[in-house]
């Protein structure tokens, strides 16, 4: 069973949905890092019995040592892949390298639309609703050097109703999220993604 590192920055309802769905069947989540203190997503890994840590930029001289940290502990929890569950940091090239192809983001939104720098939680959904489109979405994909630009995993979309506000938003696009980050994480684990240029294949 391949081992997992889950990175969060809150709540972690994504988190959850790993813990629910693959958690000791496809996956072992072997270990839970936050860069916030005191978030509920830390609360999850602990009543599921999951080690975890906080690592708060502020005890580090820089980014890079900030991230040179958690790519330690990643590694000697002998992580195979990384996921990015609600982590509000853009990674270093460095941790990028450390972990080639076998790090997945999820996005509140259906990329290329509504991402890149500053989309990120809420930003994504008030954004979504100020433009006025009828249909919005989740996509997990791998992370490369470009922010958000990695080769797309799993992409599906909502409607954007009239009079939805950005809460509304949120609430059907995490309902979205928590079904597909456990259907693409379970793939990524069974060795079911073939990463072809910016396609990824899905093998049956
Ligand atoms: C999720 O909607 C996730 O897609 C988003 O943050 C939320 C975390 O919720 N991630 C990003 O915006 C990253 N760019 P959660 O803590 O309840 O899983």
């Amino acid at each position: 069973m391949k081992k997992i590192g889950v990175l969060i920055s809150g709540g972690g309802t994504n988190l959850q949905a790993l813990i629910d769905n693959i958690h000791g069947d496809t996956a072992e989540i072997a270990l839970v890092v936050s860069n916030k203190a005191d978030v509920y997503g830390l609360t999850r890994a602990e009543q599921a019995g999951i080690p975890s840590a906080t690592v708060s930029e502020q005890a580090f001289k820089n980014e890079k040592l900030f991230f040179a940290k958690i790519v330690e502990l990643l590694q000697d929890y002998q992580c195979d892949g990384v996921i990015l569950a609600g982590f509000m940091r853009i990674l270093t090239e460095e941790f990028i390298d450390s972990f080639p192809n076998r790090i997945i983001n999820i996005h509140p939104a259906l990329i290329p639309s509504f991402c890149g720098e500053g989309y990120y939680g809420m930003h994504v959904h008030r954004a979504v609703v100020d433009y006025g489109v009828k249909v919005t979405g989740a996509t997990v994909h791998f992370v490369n050097a470009v922010c958000d630009g990695g080769p797309i995993i799993l992409q599906e979309c909502v409607s954007v109703k009239d009079d939805d506000t950005p809460e509304d938003v949120q609430q059907r696009v995490l309902a979205l999220e928590h079904r597909l980050l456990p259907k693409a994480v379970a793939l990524f684990c069974q060795d079911r993604l073939v990463v072809e240029g910016r396609r990824v294949q899905i093998l049956p």
